[in-house]
């Protein structure tokens, strides 16, 4: 069992929880994730580790309830357990020291997932800039720690309530028409988001890395649940990523599968809230 020590909505509907998770916490690599069950008829949460500390043990995971299954989890109060806390998975960010500035944009609860790219990539001795993206000023989140780690960062809402008004894309090219060195960017957040971000990067010719959050089962390659389109191969991204060349990835395939298990999730959702 493993105990939830804090909890905090963030914004509506999106929760920051901290675990109890001490070996989990001594191997988490940023860009990895865990998979996590509520209860024994509870269905398997993949989410992309959003912090860890290996001396407390603890592990940060940041969700938003769409479903039944998050419904689930963020009833759950500190001081509770979840029967189920599998990881670290998936293989970790490649972190180096680049020639060029990262830069790591994350979109909505996407944010989460970047902040151990974004600490990892500066520990490393990278010039690294966070752009942030939200609907609204009011469900940004993470914006503090994600300053304490980066160099600058920089905030795109769609109503303009917030910095640069309209998508993330528009930060990544002001950065461009600047003359910023990029090196690199890690994108995190909506398919559609990473899709436009990748579509952007190509033109502009910066090596992009998307993190995909595709429907999971076991986790370990064996049920091809989780399979995506790379260029000419299959991969599964519990196994092979989550993280892969976000200018090889077929994102039309990936949306259409994504659309058919949200409809059946939302149909769950209603089921037990009606
Ligand atoms: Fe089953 Fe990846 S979740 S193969």
């Amino acid at each position: 069992m493993f105990k939830i020590l804090k909890k905090e909505e963030l914004s509506p509907n999106v929760f920051s929880m901290d675990i109890d998770a001490p070996r989990v916490a001594k191997k988490a690599q940023a860009g990895q994730f865990i998979v996590l069950r509520v209860d024994e008829k509870g269905e398997r949460i993949p989410l992309t580790i959003a912090n860890f500390n290996r001396e407390t043990g603890v592990v940060n995971i940041v969700f938003q309830v769409i479903g039944a299954s998050t419904m689930a989890l963020a009833a759950v109060e500190p001081g509770e357990s979840i029967i189920d806390f599998v990881g670290p998975l998936g293989q970790p960010s490649e972190i180096k020291k680049f020639d060029g500035t990262v830069v790591v944009v994350g979109g909505g609860i996407g944010v989460a997932p970047t902040f151990p790219i974004a600490r990892a990539m500066k520990e490393a001795g990278n010039k690294v800039i966070a752009i942030m993206g939200a609907k609204t000023k009011d469900i940004l989140i993470m914006e503090d720690e994600m300053k304490a780690v980066t160099d600058e960062i920089l905030i795109t809402t769609d109503d303009g309530s917030r910095g640069i008004k309209g998508f993330v894309t528009y930060a990544v090219q002001e950065l461009a028409q600047r003359g910023e060195k990029i090196a690199q960017i890690t994108a995190i957040g909506p398919v559609i988001m990473m899709k436009s971000v990748a579509d952007c990067t190509r033109e502009l010719g910066i090596p992009t890395v998307v993190s995909l959050n595709p429907i999971m089962v076991d986790g370990t390659g064996m049920c091809g649940g989780c399979r995506v389109q790379v260029g000419e191969e299959t991969k599964f991204a519990c196994v092979d990523g989550p993280e892969f060349d976000g200018h090889l990835v077929d994102f039309n395939a990936l949306m259409s599968r994504q659309r058919m298990y949200r409809d059946l999730e939302a149909e769950e959702k209603d089921h037990i809230c009606n």
